[in-house]
């Protein structure tokens, strides 16, 4: 059946594993194009192969790393040399530390800024211009529920993410008016996408979230604050009943990423 945004393309970032896989499978099962982003070629290839042999879209990858100063301008200019429109950024890719802020280690904190605050903002920059031109796309930013509050032991972590929250309200504001639409998806806890949930699999608790699907994100938004995706209201308590446990952990030295 076809279906309007057939044959428009999403980009995501971080879509080789967790989170963003599991969008580009749900989009492409939509019939979107995608464009695959992340720094390790091999899954990227894996995953685009698939997609495409799955369903009747373009899958494309660029392999790249979001840290790199140029890479968003490098991204960019090569959608452009691919002729592709992107009609939705998904801005996913990121990474968290946990632990005594003083114990962990500064280069991979500034690294966790970069991707986390710095690739996003650019990638936004440089493709809402388009998007403004053309009267309309979206813009997702998957921040977390950590960035609703200042959270002891992930500090940088959920500063990084509170940034996102901010940005994409803001934004949110200054777009709408061009038709263009901005929003922060905020996940709750990594149990939700690793198959201890309600037993779905990630990719239909992400559908059921409403990505990509406009209708039932506004029913969502509407439900939480006017533009911030968030999966489930219960989500925000899990965060609260784990800090003493992630405290505990941190005070051992124990550190993690959201992998
Ligand atoms: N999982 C959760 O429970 C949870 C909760 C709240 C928020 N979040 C947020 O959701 C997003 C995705 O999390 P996830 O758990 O799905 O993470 P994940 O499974 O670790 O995936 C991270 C993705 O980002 C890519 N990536 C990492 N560093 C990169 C870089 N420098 N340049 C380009 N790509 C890079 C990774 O691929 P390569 O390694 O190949 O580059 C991978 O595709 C993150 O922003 C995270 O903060 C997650």
């Amino acid at each position: 059946m076809a279906r309007d945004y057939q044959m428009k393309t999403t980009l995501i970032t971080g879509a080789s594993s967790g989170i963003g896989e599991a969008f580009a499978r749900r989009l492409a099962r939509d019939g979107w194009n995608v464009l695959l982003v992340a720094r390790t070629e091999s899954k990227l290839e894996m995953l685009c192969s698939e997609l495409g042999r799955a369903s009747d879209i373009n899958a494309q990858y660029v392999a790249l790393d979001l840290t790199d100063t140029d890479a968003p301008a490098k991204l960019f200019e090569e959608t452009k040399a691919r002729g592709l429109e992107v009609e939705m950024l998904i801005n996913n890719a990121g990474f968290g530390s946990m632990g005594d802020f003083l114990q962990l280690d500064l280069e991979r904190e500034l690294e966790m800024v970069d991707l986390n605050i710095k690739a996003l903002v650019a990638l936004t920059y440089l493709f809402l211009g388009p998007m403004r031109e053309r009267g309309r796309g979206s813009i997702i930013n998957v921040a977390s529920t950590a960035g609703f509050q200042p959270v002891p032991y992930m500090t940088t972590y959920a500063a990084t993410k509170a940034f996102v929250l901010s940005f994409s309200d803001a934004l949110w504001e200054e777009n709408r008016a061009y038709g263009v639409s901005v929003m922060a998806l905020c996940p709750g806890g990594h149990q939700l996408f690793r198959g201890l949930g309600d037993g779905a699999p990630a990719d239909a608790r992400l559908a059921d979230a409403g990505a990509g699907r406009g209708h039932r994100a506004q029913r969502l938004e509407a439900r939480a604050r006017p533009h911030h995706l968030r999966l489930d209201e219960l989500l925000t308590d899990g965060i609260r009943k784990a800090r003493p446990a992630l405290a505990r952990r941190a005070r051992r030295g124990q550190s993690f990423t959201t992998r």
